[in-house]
């Protein structure tokens, strides 16, 4: 949410940055500003909207130089515009700041400003942090002590880069919550907010930690604590590749992330199940001893990855037999919930940065809970704060509504709950032993759901008009329906719900008309006949029927108006396959209405306030 970038080094500033933004743009993209260094004097360029119209602006004035800071912007305080545009500055327009956070104490802080006299332009919380610099700076301090009684004045989680006219070689930065990463490359450092703008130009990266400051130039990195105290950077190789940030010849990131889930169902394969059909994680550091005194689990996430941890859920009871709830973080963390000392806190984020989930985990440290997080970014600051972690193994997810990060962490739940039912003996072999060869055969099976893409490429254009959508699903699937109303939500601005089909009787079928399309999941299952139920009563109510089946199915397909068949698998694994054909929705659908699916209106993919 918000990506900053900056540079310093021999190439030209301009170019640079806009690289690096271009990356982040994933971040937030109601406004893209720059500053930069140009024969000593602060020039800055921001614009409202998208990268695009900062590149436009640049073109009729261009900068020069080789140090500066860029930002894209996902608003929190004041409207998008040219004016609540990043960079911001002083009042003498010698100090250029960069921010992704909130400053909590702004209001307070801003007027203390104003009774100064300090004159502010934006509606900004960033605008008190060039001001606050600006005074000490004026009070014959030295940048550092600026930045030090900074520290000690604003509240909130926050990064920020800055470059001072003063100081005309060098880009300050300090990370107080939200990502920041530091690259190195021949005699030149890059920050930005996460490691997709890195990529290109790094051999080298340095992940910042809260509460530590620093500056470089094009030949050195220099680093504190917040206390002022040096700290070493801790530089690591760079192993992210070109092609992990490229489109590989996809109109947009989200069709090539759904596109990858083949492959990576397979690299999870290969890394988690041994020759012997034993699971391997052992990167996780929590040992079964831990594990095995465990009586309750909390599953807590947001968004998409609650709708995997709702799925956990069933694994986990099923397999271990231990009580597991799954928990929104944003209320987990403010309900003071009643949690003893023997239950284990699983945490779920693609980005491992979600501002919810990571006070989540700070509120069960409290409690000293045990907190295990399943991430995708091993590098965020949920893996670093957990007591052990585990690496859903997606690759970097560009594309804002999350896909293949859900479908690994799916997969990843599953093989964890098998792997957690050895240490409490609860699994027969027989069953192991079955879906250990069934999850085998799950790339094949995703490959086969793309390559009937084109079946639900035709029926959206069915969809451009369509005001409201009703998804439903029962037991491993209502998590399912969730998940398929959300994407279309956020891609394509249809309204969609998603129900448990038991409940649907209860309320919801009240919306039914012909108009409202409703996407029953009815795979072969036990509960099968209760989805035929479904389907029968929703047709009664001349409802449009569009069912996901299982290949060959009779009866729900000759009361879909549309349907679409997947291969038959354990009903375990019939969440991994039925979202594929649900996610091909959203994003076909997306299309045909003229959407931009990698960059949905009001959202981002990191969201790192509160
Ligand atoms: C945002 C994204 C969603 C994501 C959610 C949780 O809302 O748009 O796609 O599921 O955050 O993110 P996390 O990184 O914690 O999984």
């Amino acid at each position: 949410m918000c990506g900053i970038v900056g540079y310093a080094g021999n190439k030209s500033v301009e170019s640079v940055l806009m690289v690096g933004l271009a990356c982040l743009e994933y971040r937030g993209y109601d406004s893209a500003g720059i500053a930069v260094i140009d024969h000593d004097e602060l020039e800055i360029r921001k614009e409202k909207g998208k990268i695009k119209a900062l590149e436009a602006l640049l073109r009729e004035k261009p900068v020069r130089g080789n140090v500066g800071v860029g930002h894209t912007r996902w608003a929190t305080h004041g409207e998008p515009s040219q004016i609540n545009a990043h960079p911001h500055t002083n009042e003498k327009q010698t100090i250029a700041i960069v921010h992704n956070g909130i400053i909590e104490n702004y209001m307070q802080l801003k007027m203390k400003l104003q009774s100064l006299g300090y004159i502010f332009l934006s509606n900004t919380d960033t605008e008190v942090i060039s001001h606050l610099l600006s005074m000490e700076l004026s009070a014959k301090k030295t940048v550092k002590e600026a930045f030090l009684s900074l520290f000690k004045t604003i509240q909130g989680k926050w990064a920020i880069a800055a470059v001072f006219e003063r100081e005309p070689d060098k880009v300050y930065f300090a990370q107080d919550g939200a990502p920041l990463l530091i690259g190195k490359g021949k005699r030149e450092y890059f920050l930005a907010s996460d490691l997709s703008a890195l990529v290109r130009n790094s051999t080298e990266v340095c992940y910042i930690k809260p509460k530590q400051w620093g500056y470089f130039s094009k030949e050195e990195l220099v680093l504190f604590d917040f206390d002022g105290n040096d700290v070493v950077p801790e530089m690591k190789k760079q192993e992210a590749k070109w092609e992990d940030v490229d489109k590989g010849g996809f109109p947009h990131y989200m069709i090539k992330e759904i596109y990858e889930q083949a492959g990576i169902f397979r690299k999870i394969i290969d890394r988690r199940i041994k020759e012997n059909g034993e699971l391997d994680f052992s990167e996780m550091g929590l040992s079964k001893e831990i594990l095995s005194k465990v009586n309750r689990i909390v599953i807590q996430a947001a968004g998409t990855s609650l709708h995997s941890g709702m799925i956990g859920k069933h694994y986990l009871e099923q397999f271990t037999k231990i009580q597991t709830d799954t928990e929104m973080s944003s209320e987990f963390r403010y309900r003071n919930p009643v949690v003893e000392g023997d239950t284990l806190i699983i945490a779920i984020s693609q980005s491992g940065e979600t501002a919810d989930t990571l006070a989540s985990i700070h509120e069960a440290k409290a409690k000293f809970l045990k907190v295990l997080s399943m991430v995708n970014n091993v590098n965020s600051t949920i893996a670093r704060e957990s007591d052990a972690f585990i690496d859903t193994c997606a690759g970097m997810e560009i594309g804002v509504a999350s896909t293949k990060a859900f479908t690994a962490q799916v997969l990843h739940l599953l093989l964890f709950a098998m792997y957690f039912s050895t240490i409490k003996w609860m699994m027969s072999d027989e069953l192991r032993k079955e879906l250990i060869d069934e999850i085998k055969q799950l790339p094949t099976k995703i490959e086969y759901i793309l390559n009937k893409a084109p079946e639900i490429e035709k029926w959206a254009q069915d969809f451009i008009n369509t005001k409201d959508f009703v998804f439903l699903g029962r037991t491993y699937n209502h998590p399912i329906a969730l998940e398929g109303a959300l994407k279309l939500k956020e891609i394509s601005y249809i309204h969609a719900s998603g129900y448990a089909g038991g409940e649907f009787k209860h309320g919801p079928i009240a919306l039914i008309t012909s108009e409202v399309p409703v996407v029953c999941i009815a795979n072969k299952s036990e509960i099968y006949p209760k989805m035929i139920s479904n389907i029968q009563e929703i047709k009664a109510r001349s409802g449009k029927i569009i069912s996901i089946v299982t290949e060959g199915d009779v009866e729900a397909k000759s009361l879909s108006d549309y349907c679409f068949e997947v291969p038959a698998c354990h009903e375990f694994l019939s969440p991994i396959l039925n979202v594929i054909p649900l996610q091909l929705l959203s994003y076909y659908v997306a299309i045909a209405r003229g959407c931009t699916p990698d960059q949905p209106r009001n959202l981002a993919k990191s969201v790192t306030v509160e």
